[in-house]
């Protein structure tokens, strides 16, 4: 796709990841893209506030009364009436109808607290503790009907310490989180990858990295 991506994010939380995109899309890093808005199914959403904070439209869209259809086609409706082609999941803790996936298909993205295809799922760094894993990460990937399973776009790797509790090594997934979503943005909207076989294939000749690993530094 040429021209500006029209970014639409969908959170429900604290909006950490969100954050760290606006701001490098603010500072440059990501040049050709917009976030036009971002929508919460919680009302009370931290990230509501980061986004007026930025002077992004911010709206929760309430889920009360409304089936899982119903109110994904509300979603669908907000986002086309924004333009948006590229939808973000940022802490979105709610599970996408098909319908949803279709109408955006290849042009969603999320982010997993995990080395996919492991710990797919809620609590996935608890879910690294509890198998005693020396590494975990985090992942961003494409969005598929089934879930934390779309091809992946970058990884990062941080080690299990000793000691680690699921708040320490949250922490230490987190930070890596901000670096690979802007990372994985710019090279969606630069055009450097495509989707092949379910597969993610970089396209420039100069391989961009698809790996990002930390020492476990404080
Ligand atoms: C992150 O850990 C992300 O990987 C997961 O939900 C959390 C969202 O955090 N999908 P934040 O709202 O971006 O701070």
């Amino acid at each position: 796709m040429s021209g500006l991506y029209r970014i639409g994010v969908l959170i429900s939380g604290r909006g950490s990841n969100f954050k760290a995109i606006a701001e490098n899309i603010k500072a440059g890093y990501i040049r050709n893209a917009e976030i036009v808005v971002v929508i919460s199914n919680r009302s009370n959403a931290g990230g509501l506030d980061i986004a007026r904070s930025f002077g992004i439209e911010a709206l929760f869209v309430d889920p009360e009364g409304l089936s899982r259809q119903r109110y994904d086609e509300q979603l669908i409706k907000i986002l086309k009436q924004y333009e948006v082609n590229l939808v973000v999941l940022a802490g979105f803790m709610r599970i996408l109808t098909p319908s949803f996936i279709e109408a955006f298909r290849d042009r969603i993205v999320n982010i997993h607290p995990a080395l996919l295809p492991s710990f797919k799922g809620l609590h996935a760094q608890r879910q690294a503790l509890q198998a005693g894993v020396r590494f975990a990460g985090a992942t961003v990937h494409f969005v598929t009907e089934e879930m934390d399973s779309g091809p992946i776009i970058v990884q990062s790797v941080v080690p299990v310490l000793c000691g680690d509790t699921e708040e320490t090594l949250s922490k230490r997934i987190l930070r890596t989180e901000h670096k690979i979503y802007p990372y994985a943005i710019k090279l969606i909207t630069e055009g450097k990858l495509r989707i092949e076989n379910g597969r993610v294939i970089y396209d420039s000749e100069e391989l961009p990295d698809g790996f990002f690993a930390i020492n476990p530094t404080p």
